[in-house]
């Protein structure tokens, strides 16, 4: 039972020492069931010349070999399961935007694992039970909706599973239910800002004062931006459905200093993402994850592709923090041999007076040459002149900060795409891809 008092559940309150004997634990049994009952980690382990009983310290993960996005579509869609399909209780997956989803499985255990990382992750991010939790993730397929609903319900608050869309509902139901705690990409959230203006609702005067934002990268401008505009605390959540979903690791609303991994139930490692190489903590590198508690849909040494960094815990002083992640491997845009990330972008881009946070980015291809244009909207009350001289700064910055010209097109207020879940970026138009 969770010790509301001291805001600390059992796990929370485990010593570093402890913490690392259950983790290895844990990990020793996670490699038995997978190699005992996935014919696809059998394999794999057999193939690297592995057996679970050679895993003696935390270290010795790194002998083993790792899984791949590639590898889970590929078992799509229930090779992966190490339970009889009839124990599991639910299915998520993946949109992918190329080919086959991915798909993973929950049994009732692993439900019960997952609310309780939210609930711990919700109560980190300043929210307590009895109040009332707006969810706008979206609910279905998608991870974020139904995995922010279940751990909001844990904490003992009151959920309004308001899901995507509908946007000027969305407002009048925050004006009307008066929630503390809004949970929401962060891309989503403006366009609700944005809404309530338009409906002539002071984003201040609302009830709101918790938003745990996540899904997709978002910067500390970004931050500024929404806890301005709203007099909010505004904190990270980060979570992928391959390892659970929304509730891998939290930021806590009192130190805003990146994200406690849970690691009770989730391993981290950091490595060289084109050597595969384990890299020491603070390093830069490619977050992998393994799981320590998952029934029905283990993974081991789970290749991310998100970009960070592991560093000592703070609030929770066993848990190791990730640095917020500003880039995927897979949003990387090379541009004329240099590596950007859309992140690196809105950082510019909200610190130049005039300019409002949405903005899209655009590649396209003049004979041989790539070009990005970035398309910003200019804020209300931006002039001619002021859009000019906007345009010129950011021109400049990024050419300064990242090394490479783009063009830049301050557009107007609201004419570009809003987004209702997690937003993508960047707009492909080279040699007819889509986008
Ligand atoms: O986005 C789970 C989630 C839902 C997390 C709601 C937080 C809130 P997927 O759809 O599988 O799951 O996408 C996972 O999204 O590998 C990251 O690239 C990105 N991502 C998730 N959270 C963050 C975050 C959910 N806080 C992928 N910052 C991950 C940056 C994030 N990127």
């Amino acid at each position: 039972m969770t010790a509301h008092a001291d805001l600390h559940d059992e796990g929370e309150r485990l010593s570093p020492d402890e913490l690392a004997a259950l983790q290895l634990k844990r990990l020793r049994a996670t490699l038995h069931r997978v190699y005992d009952r996935v014919p696809f980690h059998r394999q794999a382990f057999d193939k690297a010349g592995v057996h679970p009983d050679d895993c003696h310290s935390l270290a010795d993960l790194s002998l083993f070999p790792f899984t791949t996005k590639a590898d889970l579509r590929e078992q799509y869609p229930f090779g992966m399961f190490a339970v009889p399909r009839p124990e599991v209780r639910r299915i998520h997956a993946s949109s992918g935007t190329t080919g086959r989803p991915t798909v993973v499985g929950y049994t009732d255990g692993d439900l019960s694992t997952w609310a309780d990382v939210v609930a711990r992750s919700l109560r980190a991010a300043g929210a307590r039970p009895g109040q009332i939790v707006h969810v706008a993730y979206g609910y279905g397929l998608f991870t974020g909706g139904l995995g922010a609903h279940y751990g909001a319900e844990r904490l003992g608050c009151t959920v309004v599973p308001a899901s995507g869309g509908m946007t000027d509902r969305q407002v009048r139901l925050i004006q009307d239910f008066r929630p503390e705690v809004i949970m929401v990409t962060p891309s989503y959230m403006l366009t609700l800002l944005d809404e309530m203006e338009r409906q002539g609702v002071d984003p201040r005067s609302t009830s709101l004062r918790t938003g745990v934002f996540g899904a997709e990268p978002w910067t500390e401008e970004m931050r500024r931006e929404i806890e301005e505009r709203l007099g909010m605390d505004a904190v990270d959540i980060y979570g992928l459905s391959e390892v659970m979903g929304p509730g891998v690791a939290q930021e806590f609303a009192s130190h805003k200093d990146g994200l406690h991994i849970w690691e009770d139930h989730f391993y981290p490692e950091v490595v060289d993402p084109l050597t595969g190489a384990v890299l020491p903590d603070g390093e830069l590198g490619e977050l992998v994850f393994t799981s320590l508690t998952k029934e029905a849909m283990p993974v081991v040494r789970y290749r991310t592709r998100d970009l960070t960094r592991l560093l000592p815990g703070t609030a929770r002083p066993a848990f190791r923090r990730m640095e917020k992640v500003t880039g995927r491997s897979d949003d990387m845009i090379i541009l004329r041999g240099v590596n950007l990330y859309p992140t690196q972008i809105e950082e510019i881009l909200l610190r130049t007076r005039g300019l409002a946070p949405h903005f899209q980015l655009r590649l396209t291809r003049e004979g041989r040459m790539d070009t990005l244009t970035v398309r910003v909207e200019a804020r209300r009350e931006t002039g001619a002149a002021r859009r000019r001289e906007a345009a010129a700064e950011v021109v400049r910055a990024v050419k300064e900060s990242v090394g490479v010209s783009v063009g830049v097109e301050v557009v107007e207020p609201e004419s570009l795409e809003r987004s209702v879940g997690k937003i993508k970026r960047v707009k492909d138009l080279r040699d007819g891809r889509a986008g």
